[in-house]
């Protein structure tokens, strides 16, 4: 397994150098015999045309929602490299929506319609057993070679497998983190919290101080991102969403709502502004970023993206893992988000698809990401590169995260989410109490497993 990594690394190394030196038809059959993929589609390749011959351009359509939300598009740095490495493919980028549902649904829609485009598509990371069990996505382990997925981080291809078939290649981790303001902590004396109580205590003595508006901002609006902070709260109350066998919600109990009742103790407070009911990441980001709030929940690019032009707070930004309840040991749980790449089943053009997917999940595209926009990595041999790790912050504080994944390996996971997040999302506007919203979310979830609507 090691030396498969070391060899995967060094094939990449000898890729890049490939580039350079000889013709570049050359260096993509090298890249494409380095994780053995030659073989396992070269047929493929002949029968859509695309050989190594042929001096015609293939374009691919890729699905992408923004992936850093300040400074260079992300997205369009990676098309360019890639496009560089390989002359003979080009890819066309379809901006998707930042909000995952809004993404999913219109993927599920173009793709089930049987739109072979686009051809590729980031989808998060919770989508392998929806996508997997209503045929929407190509299962990646029937098209790469084994030795393929062994450059992956432990843990992240058992996330993207559905019934024994893994449907998508890991492009990138997210994890939940604590960013704060070094400067007023540092102004008032404060540690980093490491309580939820002590966030919202050093919150409210900041704001009294009138050293900035709001404490604390994360996501509480009425989609996916809201269930991935709840997550949080939960596990470290003690609380889960699913009985072991996955098959009823666990969800109601004393657990879950001392969990909701802090959420919106943060809101009556005055803490967390009560326009937290409609915030997404980008609005939690835009607040803190504008110098208005101590304390900030979101995942890894948020930290270059508060270190980029158009910031007010470059500089005064640290980040850490997300606090506990007091009485739980430290940390507190991060949920995992992320996102991986996955191939149309309707698309034309599988060979370029592979080796997109297999460049934008080689050491190169990682690095890139990890070193410049504060991304966790997936390809393991970038993920412990010592010189990624120093310019990284964020990859830095990943030992020492504790994880929690949302239960989205049943096909019902985005009606078992939406149970949750409406609920919380009402909890949050005070129209119904978390007692009441938690019996109504679990309520929710176990029709959702039943195969039923909410
Ligand atoms: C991030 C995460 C993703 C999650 C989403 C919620 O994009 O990577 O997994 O579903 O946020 O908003």
């Amino acid at each position: 397994m090691k030396n498969d990594k070391k060899q995967l690394a060094d094939d990449n190394g000898a890729t890049r150098r490939a580039v350079g030196k000889r013709s570049r038809l050359v260096a993509s059959t090298a890249a494409l015999s380095a994780v053995g993929l030659v073989a396992g589609y070269g047929s493929a390749a002949a029968s859509s045309g695309a050989t190594p011959h042929a001096a015609s351009v293939t374009t691919i359509t890729w699905s992408a929602s923004p992936i850093s939300t300040s400074g260079p598009d992300l997205r369009k740095v990676l098309i360019a490299n890639f496009e560089k490495a390989y002359p003979n493919i080009k890819v066309q980028l379809i901006s998707a929506p930042t909000n995952t549902d809004t993404n999913e649904s219109q993927l599920e829609t173009q793709i089930s319609g049987g739109s072979s485009s686009p051809d590729v598509f980031m989808g998060d990371v919770i989508w392998p057993a929806v996508f997997g069990a209503h045929g929407l996505a190509v299962p990646l382990s029937t098209k790469f070679p084994k030795s393929f997925f062994s450059r992956f981080a432990p843990g992240l291809v058992a996330g993207a497998t559905y019934q024994g078939k893994v449907y998508a290649a890991p492009f990138f981790e997210d994890q939940g983190f604590l960013y704060y303001r070094k400067d007023l902590l540092r102004k008032m004396n404060l540690p980093v919290p490491k309580t939820w109580e002590e966030l919202k205590a050093e919150s409210l003595q900041l704001q009294r101080a009138k050293l900035v508006k709001y404490g604390f901002v994360w996501e509480g609006a009425d989609y996916e991102g809201a269930t991935c902070d709840f997550m949080e709260y939960l596990t470290d109350a003690g609380g889960k969403v699913l009985s072991s066998n996955g098959k009823s919600s666990a969800l109601n109990t004393p657990a879950a709502v001392k969990a909701l009742t802090f959420m919106r103790s943060l809101v009556t407070s005055g803490v967390t502004p009560a326009a937290i009911t409609t915030y997404q990441e980008p609005q939690a980001m835009n607040t803190f970023d504008n110098g208005q709030a101590a304390f900030l929940r979101n995942w890894d690019y948020a930290y270059s993206a508060s270190q980029s032009s158009g910031s007010k707070v470059i500089g005064d930004v640290g980040v850490a893992p997300l606090p506990t309840f007091q009485g739980q040991s430290y940390p507190g749980y991060s949920n995992i988000g992320g996102w991986n790449l996955y191939i149309n089943p309707h698309t034309k053009h599988m060979s370029q698809d592979l080796t997109f997917i297999n460049y934008m999940t080689g050491a190169a595209a990682e690095h890139v990401m990890a070193t410049q926009f504060s991304e966790i990595p997936t390809n393991e041999s970038v993920r412990v590169q010592k010189s990624v790790i120093a310019v990284n912050p964020v990859l830095a504080t990943v030992p020492h995260t504790r994880l929690v994944a949302r239960p989205s390996q049943t096909p019902e996971y985005p009606k078992v989410s939406q149970a949750i997040y409406q609920n919380v999302n009402e909890a949050l506007a005070g129209s119904e109490s978390p007692a009441k919203a938690i019996a109504n979310a679990s309520a929710g979830i176990n029709t959702a497993l039943s195969g039923g609507g909410l």
